[in-house]
Parts: C-alpha cells; sequence; structure tokens
C-alpha cells in the first residue's frame, strides 16, 4: 500500500492549487451592446478575478452552436458562436490571461454534438453513407431517449434534447476526431478540459430498456445502461495517452450517475489514472428526491451533508483528488439553497459556504456571482423569465396537466423557482446601474437581471475594503478574497491538508478538523447551518489559539467560555489549533 501522505510536495501539482473560476459567457460581460456576454468582455474583467485571487477561467462553451441548450449543443468545435467573438479573440483573451499569469480551461462537450454539426447532417443523409456510425441509429423502437428521422427511417439516440445526437464512442474515426479536437485546443494555449458528462460515452451496447421502477412516472433511470459502460476507462486513457498525457493540463470529468467508489477512484487515481478530477453530484442530491428528478425538493440534514463531504474527502487517503464546489450553471444559488438568501442572513450564508469551501481539500472551483453571494431568481418573477430548454419543457409539461391557481402548478412554479438551472444564469451584477452592467442602458439583456442588483453588486462590494482587518465591514466579494489568500498561504493545511470530521453534538453544525504532518498545522472550521443560534464545544484535543476568519466582522462571539462556544445564525468559523506534538 502506497501510504503517500497527500501534503507531501511531490503530490504537488499546478491544477491542485488552483482556485478555478467558472464563467458563463452569455452572462458576464458585454462588450458590443447586443445585450449578451462575450470574449471581449470576459477579457475587459480579467483584472476583477485576478483581484479575486482566481488564477484558472473555466469557460463554458464558446464554440459555434444554435444554442438550444446554452452552447451545450456544439455545430463545430473550431470555430466561435459569432455573438461571443471569434478565433481571434480567444487569441487575445488567452494572451491576456498568460501576461496574468492564469490559465484558461475550456469546456470540452464530446458525448453528444448539435444535430447541425456536419458529422450529424452527413450522418443523416443516408444509411450507406460514411459517417452513418459516428452516430447511433437503430430501426424503429419506442424509448423516450430515440428521436425519430423520417428520411431513413430510423431512430438516433438523444439523451439530451432531440437537437443534441448522441456520438458513438465505439467507432475509432469519431475518438480520432475528438482527439483532433481537443489537440487543436491545446495547441492553442488551453491549458485544461472540464469534460462534459464524459462518463457517458461508453454505453452499453445493447442498449435495452430501463426497468419500470417508478410504475406511474414518465421516465424510467436508465443510467446502469448509458454511463459508466465497460469502454470507459478505455476509452478516457486512450485520449489521456494520444494527447493529454503531452500538455500538462488539469483535466475534470462532469460525471453524473457515479456513486460507486471504486469506479470513482479508477477514474483519478493518481498517476495511472484517466482525468486528474471529476464532478460528482451527491451533495446536489440531498435535497431532491431522486425518482422526480431536477423539479423535486426535500429538506436535508447536515448529517447527510457530513456523510457526502466525509467521503469526497477521503479520496485523497485513496491516492484519488477531490474537486470543490458549490455552485455551477446547472445548480440553484448555493445561498439560496443551503442557507437563507433572506436581506437578514444572505451575507452571513455566503461567508459560510466560502469558509466551507476554501478551507477543504481539492481543486476549488468557484462560478460568476458566488463571490458576491448572488441569489436565486425573486418569487415574483413569472415562467415567461425563465429561459432554460429544461426550465421551458418542464413548463410546458406542467401547463399541459394542471390548471392555473391549482395546488399542483403552484407547487411546479415553486420547485422552479427553487431549482431551476436559471438560477445560475442570470447576468453577472457588476453595478447599481441599468442592466446591473451586463450591458448598457437601452439594451434588452438576453435574459432579465435578479432585482436586487442594486444591492448585490461588485462595485459596491468591491468599494468595501480590504479585508485584511478582522473588524473591516467585510463583503462577500473580499471576504472571499481573504480566504483565498489564506488558503494560498496555507496550502499545506487548506489544499492539500488531512480532513477528519468533528463530532458537533448539534444537528445544525457541520465541523471539521485540517491538519498538515509536514507543517503541524492545524485548523477547525465550524459551520451553523441554521438561523438559530448554536453551542458548539471545541473538541479538547485541538484548543482554538486564535479565530482567523468568521462570517460576522467581529469575532467576539468566537471567544470561547469552558470550552465551549455560541455560534450566531449561519455563522461560519475558522480558527488556528494549539496542537501538542
Ligand atoms: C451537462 C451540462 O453541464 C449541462 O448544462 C448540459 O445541458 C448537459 N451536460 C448536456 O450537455
Amino acid at each position: 500500500m502506497d501510504n503517500r501522505k497527500p501534503c507531501k510536495k511531490s503530490s504537488r501539482r499546478w491544477w491542485k492549487d488552483a482556485v478555478v473560476y467558472q464563467v458563463y459567457p452569455a452572462s458576464f460581460k458585454d462588450s458590443d451592446g447586443d445585450g449578451l456576454g462575450d470574449i471581449d468582455g470576459i477579457t475587459s474583467k480579467l483584472d476583477y478575478l485576478q483581484e479575486l485571487g482566481v488564477n484558472v477561467v473555466w469557460l463554458s462553451p464558446i464554440y459555434k452552436s444554435p444554442q438550444e441548450d446554452m452552447g451545450y449543443d456544439i455545430s463545430d468545435y473550431y470555430d466561435i458562436h459569432p455573438p461571443f467573438g471569434t478565433i481571434d479573440s480567444v487569441n487575445r483573451f488567452i494572451a491576456e490571461l498568460e501576461h496574468r499569469g492564469m490559465k484558461l480551461v475550456m469546456d470540452l462537450v464530446v458525448n453528444h454534438t448539435s444535430t447541425q454539426h456536419t458529422w450529424f447532417v452527413e450522418s443523416a443523409l443516408s444509411k450507406e453513407n460514411p459517417r452513418r456510425h459516428w452516430y447511433l441509429w437503430r430501426p424503429p423502437i419506442s424509448q423516450s431517449a430515440w428521436t425519430y428521422h423520417s428520411a431513413t427511417n430510423e431512430y438516433y439516440l438523444s439523451l439530451f434534447s432531440p437537437h443534441q445526437a448522441d456520438l458513438n464512442w465505439e467507432n475509432a474515426s469519431v475518438r480520432d476526431a475528438v482527439h483532433q479536437v481537443a489537440r487543436f485546443w491545446l495547441d492553442k494555449g488551453v491549458s485544461g478540459f472540464r469534460m462534459d458528462v464524459i462518463n457517458l460515452i461508453a454505453k452499453d451496447q445493447r442498449f435495452p430498456d430501463a426497468e419500470v421502477v417508478h410504475p406511474g412516472q414518465q421516465y424510467q433511470p436508465g443510467d446502469q445502461y448509458f454511463a459508466n459502460g465497460a469502454r470507459l476507462a478505455e476509452y478516457l486513457l486512450e485520449l489521456r495517452r494520444e494527447v493529454l498525457s503531452k500538455y500538462g493540463i488539469l483535466t475534470v470529468g462532469g460525471m453524473p450517475f457515479l456513486d460507486d467508489e471504486e469506479k470513482r477512484l479508477e477514474i483519478v487515481r493518481a498517476e495511472e489514472g484517466c482525468l486528474d478530477m471529476i464532478f460528482t453530484f451527491k451533495m446536489m442530491g440531498l435535497d431532491m428526491v431522486p425518482e422526480e428528478g431536477r423539479f423535486s425538493f426535500k429538506p436535508w440534514c447536515v448529517g447527510n451533508m457530513e456523510k457526502v463531504l466525509g467521503r469526497s474527502q477521503s479520496m485523497t487517503t485513496k491516492m484519488g483528488w477531490p474537486s470543490l464546489f458549490c455552485e455551477n450553471h446547472d445548480q440553484p444559488r448555493s445561498v439560496s439553497r443551503w442557507c437563507d438568501d433572506s436581506d437578514a442572513h444572505r451575507v452571513a450564508g455566503s461567508k459560510l459556504l466560502c469558509l466551507m469551501q476554501a478551507t477543504l481539500t481539492g481543486t476549488l472551483y468557484v462560478y460568476q456571482g458566488e463571490e458576491l453571494g448572488m441569489r436565486n431568481v425573486p418569487a415574483s418573477w413569472g415562467p415567461e423569465e425563465y429561459k432554460d430548454i429544461e426550465s421551458i419543457n418542464y413548463w410546458k409539461w406542467v401547463c399541459s396537466k394542471w390548471s392555473p391557481g391549482s395546488a399542483e402548478m403552484n407547487k411546479a412554479k415553486d420547485l422552479l423557482r427553487r431549482k431551476a438551472r436559471d438560477n445560475a444564469r442570470t447576468p453577472f451584477q457588476w453595478e447599481a446601474t441599468a442592466n446591473g452592467g451586463l450591458c448598457p442602458a437601452g439594451v434588452t439583456p438576453w435574459m432579465r437581471v435578479n432585482d436586487d442588483y442594486p444591492i448585490v453588486n461588485a462595485a459596491a462590494q468591491v468599494a468595501m475594503g480590504k479585508a485584511n482587518e478582522r473588524t473591516a465591514l467585510v463583503s462577500p466579494y473580499r471576504f472571499w478574497q481573504r480566504a483565498l489568500e489564506i488558503r494560498k498561504q496555507h496550502a499545506d493545511l487548506f489544499v492539500y491538508g488531512d480532513f477528519e470530521l468533528i463530532e458537533s453534538m448539534h444537528p445544525a453544525v457541520l465541523a471539521f478538523k485540517k491538519s498538515c504532518e509536514s507543517t503541524s498545522d492545524v485548523s477547525i472550521t465550524v459551520l451553523n447551518y441554521s438561523g438559530e443560534e448554536a453551542e458548539f464545544a471545541i473538541p479538547k484535543d485541538c484548543p482554538v489559539h486564535s479565530w482567523v476568519m468568521g462570517s460576522y466582522d467581529s469575532l467576539s462571539t468566537g471567544k470561547p467560555k469552558e470550552g465551549r462556544i455560541q455560534l450566531l445564525p449561519w455563522e461560519g468559523l475558522v480558527g488556528c489549533c494549539t496542537v501538542a506534538t
């Protein structure tokens, strides 16, 4: 057995220390006044990101696309969606990143393409076309994942929307074509890929019907057939061998339906693994009813969050590497979801989430606006404000089933507001001026700006002063900046350290200890996930000698009395401990 300690310098990699910031291009910054964000807009905001402490930017897809699924339906991997810019804008963007010592990670979406991609257009021409077997075609069958194509009287597999056709990875020419795409972008200076639903590329080639496990439901879970297939590791290792290994890049796989721990380790095992890390979605499942999918809700509890964290953090002892995130473009805003986004508690809650992530072991991913504590869309918005294909389809289905004003429809509306992907996709709130600064006044932004932009915006938060004094009035932006600084200064402890859960004895308090053998540093993170005060007993074996950061400007609440502290609502604290060696 390899007993390598995770914080040993030998296991350090640049992508482990990285703070990756995900940009959703449509909603970040518009440079040409068409109401849609673009690449030049992102370039113009690089100083803001660098100041925050970010050193890698992950761009959601910018490739040419009909935008049925906001760019996750690519029609040309070698060109850019014109409203976002051109290849030249990308070149300028990379040069500006390099100038600041920053790197670019691109989304690699190769489980499927748009049906407007020439590969698919040719494939659909006839059963004899040389590209026919680049996709998965079958004679008429009755499964919902297949889309009928009348010209050739066959169905093609489309696990997402009918506009997104699944590629046939069994075909070596497809794999070659994907290798070429990856090589093209890496040669351009890209430093990594986030690989979209990459565990779906290997499928059970029998394509059986999913068993009916939820009678009466429209869809049945079929992931045992369409995800994590037998050839997954083979395909990924081939991609790594042929292309990725030659560049020293960051690779992270978006992998839903991957709960099996052994399988996860097979993918990310240090040195000989297929990818550096994966995004799994266990935490995102905590408040979901599995058989009801995205638009469902159930109350979650801290005990379950502890289990999820414990499992993902234990990867380091098994030579894997965790990725840390609370938000992305597919999830609601974290402060609305896990804390309380009311005016009274939003700031404390967003700081608590920051402290949790900034002190955990792994590579940290921050989603645009998370650093401002941006919230979900307001309850007053009607379904017409939602632009995402998933929300639109869901609402159509709701309207076909229930009548306006019915309890069911009201419940569905509530679920839309809680869980829609639109929550993360509203324009970034730069300032208190019209359109929140996404685009100039008088221009209609592609999506409505959250009504709270006059209060929640970057300009106001940046103006709140540097958070290097414990008593300073600290905005979420300044708080994140400070937390990232501390994470970097104490990387052995926070990025690479050993994780241990602390039994908090309080149902709402999540607490953990971090330690690092090589520096003998020890810290504790204490998080009160409730709107009530909560008592926390500091473990005797790690007495806190100072509180480093906390959700409230004054850390006085953290002064222990007889080894106990009284946490305020949504208070998060990080303390340094004195530990006898
Ligand atoms: C996962 C992406 O994150 C999501 O936005 C997209 O709709 C699907 N994959 C399909 O590409």
